[in-house]
């Protein structure tokens, strides 16, 4: 019934939701979305006009630090909605919003009431520091966000703690935001896989991009994410053969010569913006970046133009790709960090915890990394090899290279 409602209202308001969506509420905690009828590829599923979404537009106060001001006036508005109740324009929208306790499952959430555990996260999990750093900003909305006339109304009108009323605004706004469009109503009831090649698109609206069957659940795509990332925000990650760990690239910001604008100009065209290191293969957004940052004048000669690829998805010289897969080991080798100690910890803890707990999991996650470190060194090293065209068979390994 109260799908029903969110979509009136989302029809209502000058937006469209195709009759031919329906929800499964089979688990109230995580519901998801599937066709009721066949749905062809290129057909609209919804648009949801900007009106409809929360978004952050005001400016936080000065005393907000930059990298929480987003989250700020999110959880600001969040709480003005909820203190406004059944008088809320976004009432049909805030009502059918999964509820506080089923973000039970949420590592931050977890965390958050049991800090004592950081402890043990610290022996199992490179993540520590950032889970460290995510709980100190948590305590800071909190914190700052008493100073807001709207914290005492939402309070007094809800009876609900303050900490309550943020954590909650904070899990919610990490699982179903977009940094462009904020929350989205409807487009925030899809579930994610890696394999759906369905984006939610400027205008805020959602196109099938391959054909559906009546029953069919409808994922989207997230996003190219870090597994441990997805489950920290999202409370679920998926092992699969393409699992992804976050790697950071050097920024190039020179511009003193032609070559160096040339760099950053291109670099500023390449289409991803996050880079990871997958299980799969080398991931070829990173080669590109290399290969545009590894320039040298005489490559510039080098470079063959043509109008159906961009000139750094071919090979552009031998020098260039050596510095490529150098720089590469580099990186890798510098984030791959791990210790045999945390690998042995991570495995004695998959042993002693449920499948169902939060350590189970960040044990997990850090073997899985751990395995796509190793499997990066070993293609690398072996390319490193086929490039030097050595005659013979030679084994290399991360050990013996930076001894
Ligand atoms: C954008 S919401 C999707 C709708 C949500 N299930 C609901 O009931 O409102 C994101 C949340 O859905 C769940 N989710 C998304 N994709 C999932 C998947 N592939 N497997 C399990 N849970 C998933 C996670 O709990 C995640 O935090």
């Amino acid at each position: 019934m109260s799908f029903d409602k969110l979509v009136n209202w989302v029809n209502q308001n000058g937006g469209f939701v195709s009759p031919k969506l329906a929800m499964d509420e089979t688990d109230k905690n995580n519901r998801s979305m599937y066709a009721k009828e066949k749905i062809n590829s290129g057909e609209q599923l919804f648009l949801v006009p900007p009106l409809l979404c929360i978004q952050s537009n005001d400016t936080a106060p000065p005393e907000v630090p930059l990298p929480i001001q987003r989250d700020y006036q999110l959880i600001k508005e969040l709480l003005k909605q909820w203190t406004l109740g059944d008088k809320s324009f976004y009432e049909p929208y805030l009502s059918y919003l999964p509820s506080y306790s089923s973000f039970i499952t949420n590592p931050m959430y977890h965390l958050y009431f049991h800090r004592q555990e950081l402890v043990l996260v610290q022996k199992i999990s490179l993540y520590a520091p950032l889970i460290q750093q995510k709980l100190s900003q948590l305590d800071l909305l909190i914190q700052l966000m008493l100073n807001e006339p709207i914290a005492q109304q939402y309070s007094a009108t809800t009876n609900k703690s303050l900490q309550e009323g943020v954590l909650y605004a904070y899990l919610l706004i990490h699982s179903r935001s977009w940094n462009d469009f904020g929350l989205v109503p409807i487009a925030d009831l899809l579930q994610h896989t890696y394999k759906s090649t369905m984006f939610l698109e400027p205008g805020t609206k959602m196109v099938a991009k391959v054909e559906y069957e009546p029953g069919q659940k409808i994922f989207d795509n997230y996003g190219v994410i870090d597994d441990m990332l997805l489950y920290l925000g999202f409370s679920f990650y998926e092992t699969k053969e393409n699992d992804m760990v976050e790697l950071s690239l050097p920024p190039y910001d020179k511009k003193e010569t032609q070559l160096d604008q040339f760099k950053v100009y291109w670099l500023s065209q390449l289409p991803h913006r996050k880079y990871v290191l997958s299980s799969k293969e080398i991931y070829p957004p990173i080669i590109h970046y290399l290969r545009i940052v590894s320039l040298s004048d005489k490559d510039m000669s080098r470079i063959i133009w043509n109008d159906t690829k961009p000139f750094y998805e071919n090979l552009i010289s031998l020098e260039n790709e050596v510095e490529v897969i150098k720089q590469l080991i580099y990186l890798v080798s510098k984030a791959k960090n791990f210790n045999q100690e945390m690998v042995d910890e991570a495995n004695k803890t998959m042993q002693l915890f449920s499948p169902s707990s939060v350590h189970y999991h960040f044990a997990k996650l850090t073997l899985v990394h751990e395995k796509i470190f190793k499997n990066n060194i070993e293609v690398l090293l072996q390319n490193w090899l086929g490039i030097l065209q050595v005659p013979f068979d030679v084994k290399m390994t991360l050990s013996g290279l930076f001894k």
